[in-house]
């Protein structure tokens, strides 16, 4: 291993500047990606070149690629702290995926459920990058020797990838990469749709109203989304597996992460509750509060990009001091002339 030995655990994540950032991503997500950043050296990453293996409108990427950029310091991400950066920024993600790419198999990439799901309903359209996705997402990682990467459940599989991925290059080219380990939250890390718990909250075309909560959404959107959620014919308002119950479960969730309630103490503050329609309510009062100040921190940093700018020049400084001495080891390991 050559890169610097840190002190703390290195911390990296990453998320898509496509679509509008939700609930999902802040709990299952952003949230550790806050709480870890007085321990840890963190980089945060705004995938962009993951989010065009599908088609994205170009104007809207762009002001997507700096709203979310505004999100995540409005939720907490601090520039002092942590390394805020484009993707695209910093060219050793795309030289380093390539030589990935060319030791990694193709039934390994097949394999992926997210690109089986993404594949199907693209049909013939299904891009190449589509497929080697997680390949890019590995080199987003093993470039930063990162110990541990804060993702929801959605990214097991690919974190399970990249970890081969790094094996397999070690093996054929000696120790190079170093092993990430996942960092998935017990609650929170796989939210639901409100309008049907069986299907996970996302970005894209189920943006249906009453689907998710977007971190920017407004009081009475917030309130229309969580009064038709989805629940049963029920009235228990506990934790539970049961898949009938996947509603109210997701609900409590909300709760407790928002709350930072313990399971016991969700459960009690509902033991008098007269039916779900209290849940919903103390939810969505829950959820106003906690988005209020996030979405008045967003108004104010999008309102000057300028500062946003020199922000994330700064973070894909940071970024690249690591990863582009990392890609030219990479390069001289599989014995290509490196200029000095
Ligand atoms: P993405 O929006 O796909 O770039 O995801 C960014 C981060 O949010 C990743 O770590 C995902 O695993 C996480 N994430 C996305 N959707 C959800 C969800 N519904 N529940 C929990 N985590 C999620
Ligand atoms: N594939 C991830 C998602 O859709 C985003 C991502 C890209 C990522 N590169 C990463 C996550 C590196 C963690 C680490 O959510």
């Amino acid at each position: 291993m050559t890169a610097t030995p840190s002190p703390r655990p290195r911390v990296l994540s990453g998320i898509q500047p496509s679509g509008h950032m939700h609930l999902g991503n802040y709990l299952g997500a952003v949230q550790k990606w806050v709480e870890v950043q007085d321990e840890k050296e963190c980089f945060y990453c705004i995938v962009d070149l993951h989010a065009i293996t599908v088609f994205q409108d170009p104007k809207e990427l762009l002001e997507q690629t700096r709203g979310v950029a505004a999100l995540l310091l409005a939720c907490g991400i601090d520039p002092a702290k942590s390394a805020l950066f484009v993707q695209s920024h910093v060219r050793a993600h795309a030289e380093g995926s390539w030589v990935l790419n060319c030791v990694t198999p193709l039934g390994w990439l097949e394999r992926m459920t997210q690109f089986k799901s993404k594949a199907d309903k693209e049909k013939q359209r299904t891009s190449a990058g589509l497929l080697t996705y997680p390949v890019l997402q590995a080199a987003d990682i093993l470039l930063y020797d990162a110990d541990e990467v804060p993702v929801g459940e959605d990214q097991r599989q690919h974190l399970e990838l990249t970890r081969d991925i790094a094996q397999r290059f070690n093996h054929l080219y000696g120790e190079t990469f170093k092993l990430p380990k996942p960092l998935i939250r017990e609650f929170g890390a796989r939210i639901m749709g409100l309008d049907d718990p069986t299907a996970k909250m996302s970005k894209g075309s189920s943006g249906t109203r009453g689907h998710c909560i977007r971190l920017t959404d407004s009081e009475d959107e917030i309130r229309y989304a969580l009064k038709r959620a989805v629940t049963d014919s029920g009235r228990e308002i506990q934790f539970s597996d049961d898949p009938e119950k996947a509603g109210v479960n997701n609900l409590l969730t909300l709760y407790k992460l928002l709350t930072h309630k313990s399971r016991e103490e969700t459960e009690a503050d509902f033991s008098d509750a007269r039916g779900y329609g209290d849940l919903k309510k103390a939810v969505a009062d829950v959820v106003v509060e906690a988005l209020r100040p996030i979405r008045e921190e967003y108004d104010r940093l999008i309102s000057d990009p300028a500062e946003l700018d020199r922000l994330l020049a700064i973070g894909a400084d940071k970024a690249r001091a690591l990863a582009e001495p990392k890609v030219r080891l990479v390069k001289e390991r599989v014995g290509f002339f490196v200029p000095g």
